[in-house]
């Protein structure tokens, strides 16, 4: 492959050893699944096929995709339902040289309909575990509590979780704050994260999706966020963007995602690049593929294209996706020595010192 002129391929990005750390697995049922467990589950789907369910995916905010995702999740219900949907996406995070994910779920979702935490949690982690054992491929949990929920109901849940947290020890390790971002500031959530943060587990908070800066500053400040999920509104913050740049903190950025939630208007601007420029730890995820159009080497190949990034920025993005992950340092400098490798194989002149 020679990958030093011309626009970085998805052959080259596949190539390229990855993390994904910002995917919502109720974000992966693609319309087909979808349908599939409708039938399975006897579940009425107010669509009459799946050509005219893949037609309702226009969002014009965050809002009106997340009432089609909640919808969307209303299918799963039994644990083989959601080892399905982890399988799948698995599958199309292998193909698409993902090495190690860092997945996100949403509890609320799911025991609001009657379904079962250790359901959810059977399912998935039944998944997670057999793709570890038969690819290496590693994984681990975020517990995202919808913000659009009170504070108590995040509490209710986590100690419900919490009980289940030495049989998930393995794959368990983190919390979130997903859901509609305006009206619904990290500040609401101080005392559930401050009770996660001492009980050791890893924090990430969208921030800065829909909402300002200010909600990335308090997701810090506040809730102790150690990644910021989205970030893209920082820019409107330079002393924030300061900030981001010296302590290194990650942005999971999704450039689909805001692109199909009119975050902006055309993939051109978005703030990717710049930010990668300015030496912001940046990283590059799908968010919720099967409603964006598109997996993570879509993502990375959209915003080449896009943004011009050259060979070294994608293969920089990927190493980013590697450092910004929640590894413990032993299995990180695994994955980073994986990636140099590769690098040396695709562009042994790009990164000679
Ligand atoms: N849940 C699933 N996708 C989300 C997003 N992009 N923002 C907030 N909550 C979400
Ligand atoms: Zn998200």
């Amino acid at each position: 492959m020679n990958v030093e002129t011309g626009a970085p391929s998805l052959q080259f990005i596949r190539a390229l050893p990855k993390t994904e750390l910002h995917l919502h697995i109720e974000g992966t049922l693609e319309p087909e699944l979808i349908f599939e467990l409708a039938q399975r589950n006897k579940i009425h789907l107010p669509y009459a096929n799946i050509d005219r369910l893949r037609d309702a995916y226009k969002f014009s905010n965050l809002q009106s995709f997340l009432d089609l995702y909640y919808a969307g999740a209303s299918v799963l219900l039994t644990e083989r339902d959601f080892y399905d949907m982890t399988m799948a996406y698995m599958r199309r995070a292998q193909d698409d040289g993902v090495i190690h994910a860092e997945i996100m779920f949403d509890p609320q979702t799911h025991t609001q309909r009657g379904v079962k935490l250790e359901t959810v949690f059977a399912g998935i982690s039944r998944a997670l575990r057999e793709v570890r054992e038969t690819t290496g491929i590693t994984s681990s949990l975020i517990l995202s509590f919808l913000r659009h929920l009170s504070e108590n109901d995040a509490l209710e849940t986590f100690d419900a979780a919490l009980a289940l947290r030495r049989q998930y020890e393995d794959l368990w390790i983190s919390v979130g704050l997903d859901s509609a971002e305006l009206g619904n500031p990290p500040e609401k959530f101080a005392r559930v994260f401050a009770l996660a943060r001492e009980l050791g587990f890893r924090l990430v908070v969208h921030a800065g999706e829909e909402g300002p800066a200010s909600y990335v500053c308090n997701a810090l400040d506040i809730l102790h966020a150690e990644r910021i999920d989205h970030g893209v509104a920082s820019e409107q913050d330079p002393d924030l963007m300061h900030r981001l740049q010296v302590e290194q903190i990650p942005l999971t950025v999704c450039p689909l995602s805001n692109l199909k939630l009119c975050v902006i208007q055309n993939l051109r601007e978005h703030n990717l690049a710049r930010m990668l420029r300015q030496g912001l730890l940046v990283t590059v995820n799908s968010d919720d593929p099967a409603y964006f159009g598109g997996y993570l080497a879509d993502n990375y190949a959209a915003s080449a294209e896009a943004l011009d990034l050259s060979h070294k920025e994608v293969a920089i993005l990927a190493r980013n996706s590697i450092v910004a992950s929640f590894l413990p340092d032993d299995a990180k400098q695994k994955l980073l020595d994986l990636w140099t490798a590769k690098v040396h194989e695709l562009m042994p002149h790009a990164f000679a010192s």
